[in-house]
């Protein structure tokens, strides 16, 4: 079982708001074991000290209330609230077991990057194939760890927006499978919401927070008002920066590379970016005019391939073969995705605090998805956190890419905020294309607010 920090007893004693027990709730709370009435003694107990210093006499309604909430078990005891999570959205398999309080009981994941960096991409109808495979045996294996039986769930909540149709299609339809065999609430995730809410499980973090979510298929900026209420700033105009840096390491044949060849094209770059020198190539950030927080990167991919074409000419090599110059393109692309993404960000903290969207003297940047691993990014980000007075959060880099706890989690987060919790699944769809929250980058570009040159020193 693993513990994320500060999470553990959150929930066990805070007073929950509820209606009165119903009858039924009533007899669930009397039609229990010798077993089970210790422990319910011992938990009265504890909220009668805790409660003791607020009501002078608790009554009995408020220790039903708070009994009603837990689940009783047969030999063992879940005080909260239990949500699997279930991620197909692009090429992991992915599942796992979160309680209310953001304790992870269990998870799986069956990762298909080893595949696709071998077919030079990830081949849709390969991915849907892999997720038919592992599936089964990746949500059990999530349950069995956690030692929660699909019976004992309360709800379970599935990535069904944004993401690859066809691997959509897998997760959606085993999890309507298990809602109906089990009677369980049904959660649709919103994937890139589940990714934005990851920091509230690792960390404490208020709405509202601005977030970057960066990776191979997503790239935008967005203001979290809420569990379900986003604004979006900005985001990329054609690909994602995971994308473009899984592109160039493939170009630059890196997976023959002895040190990288296990490597996402994005850590490759990384890793032999530590080796060249940046400023041997001056690749310009794209957008420089544009004052808006939109990204892109498709034009500097194609500068790139020129360059590199042109270098294969002047060491004399042929296209798949490594090239000398190959640590020093990594370094200078690597700064120059760095810059382009600080430089949205920069601008939309200072949008958000012109309208006083965000605090102005506390205000949180949280970044998450594959490239925020990227600590070269991080750094830049870190420099531009520090000129406004805002905190960079990031989750650890397990929960930035892809993942069920991140699902289970945002399951958790609807499940108290009572948003989009379904009882019939009759007519529920995937959807391969699904924009986040509010679009606001036409505002965003009007304001055209200039940001003030920073030195890049990383
Ligand atoms: O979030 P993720 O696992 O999957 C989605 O794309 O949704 O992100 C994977 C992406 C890949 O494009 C990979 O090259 C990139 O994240 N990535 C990195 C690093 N590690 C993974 N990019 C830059 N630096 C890294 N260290
Ligand atoms: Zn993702």
């Amino acid at each position: 079982m693993t513990s994320l920090p500060g999470r553990q007893v959150r929930g066990f004693l805070s007073l929950r708001k509820g209606r009165a027990p119903s009858l039924q709730g009533r007899r669930r709370v009397l039609a229990i074991s010798v077993h089970e009435a210790g422990i319910i003694y011992r938990v009265s107990m504890l909220i009668l000290n805790k409660t003791a210093g607020v009501f002078s006499k608790p009554s009995k309604r408020k220790l039903y209330e708070y009994l009603r909430s837990f689940n009783f078990h047969p030999g063992k005891v879940f005080l909260h609230k239990l949500v699997l999570g279930i991620e197909t959205s692009c090429d992991d398999t992915a599942a796992a077991v979160v309680d209310e309080t953001g304790n992870v009981l269990g998870e799986a994941i069956h990762s298909q990057t080893e595949v696709h960096l071998k077919t030079g991409g990830i081949i849709p109808p390969v991915a849907q194939q892999l997720h038919r495979e592992n599936i089964q045996r990746i949500v059990r294996e999530a349950l069995s760890l956690s030692k929660v039986s699909p019976s004992e769930l309360s709800a379970i909540a599935t990535t069904i927006k944004p993401g690859l149709a066809l691997s959509l299609g897998v997760g959606l339809s085993f999890s309507l499978q298990l809602v109906n065999q089990f009677k369980k609430p049904f959660i649709p995730i919103h994937h890139m919401e589940a990714h934005a809410l990851t920091i509230r499980l690792t960390n404490k973090v208020e709405f509202p927070f601005l977030v970057l979510l960066i990776s191979g298929g997503h790239c935008l900026l967005a203001l979290v008002r809420g569990v379900s209420d986003f604004l979006l700033l900005g985001k990329s105009l054609d690909i994602a920066p995971g994308d473009m840096l899984d592109k160039v390491a493939r170009r630059l044949s890196l997976i023959k590379h002895p040190e990288c060849s296990t490597m996402s094209g994005g850590k490759a770059i990384e890793h032999l970016a530590k080796q060249g020198n940046k400023l041997h190539f001056d690749f310009k950030p794209p957008m420089q005019r544009a004052k808006n927080c939109d990204f892109s990167f498709s034009g500097l991919q194609h500068v790139i391939d020129k360059t590199i074409m042109q270098k294969e000419i002047e060491e004399g090599i042929e296209k798949g073969q490594i090239l000398s110059s190959a640590a020093d393109i990594a370094a200078a692309v690597q700064h120059t995705i760095a810059c382009h993404i600080a430089k949205r960000t920069h601008r939309a903290i200072l949008f958000c605090k012109q309208r006083n969207l965000l605090s102005q003297s506390n205000a949180v940047l949280v970044v998450s998805g594959g490239v925020a691993s990227n600590l070269y990014i991080r750094k830049a980000l870190e420099i531009i956190t520090d000129a406004t007075q805002c905190t960079l959060l990031c989750p650890p880099p397990r929960l930035c890419t892809d993942n069920g706890i991140m699902v289970a989690w945002n399951g958790v987060e609807r499940l108290h905020a009572g948003l989009g919790i379904l009882y019939d699944t009759e007519g529920i769809r995937y959807e391969p294309k699904c924009p986040l929250g509010v679009d606001i980058s036409k505002e965003v570009g009007e304001a055209a607010i200039r940001v003030p040159r920073l030195k890049m020193k990383i």
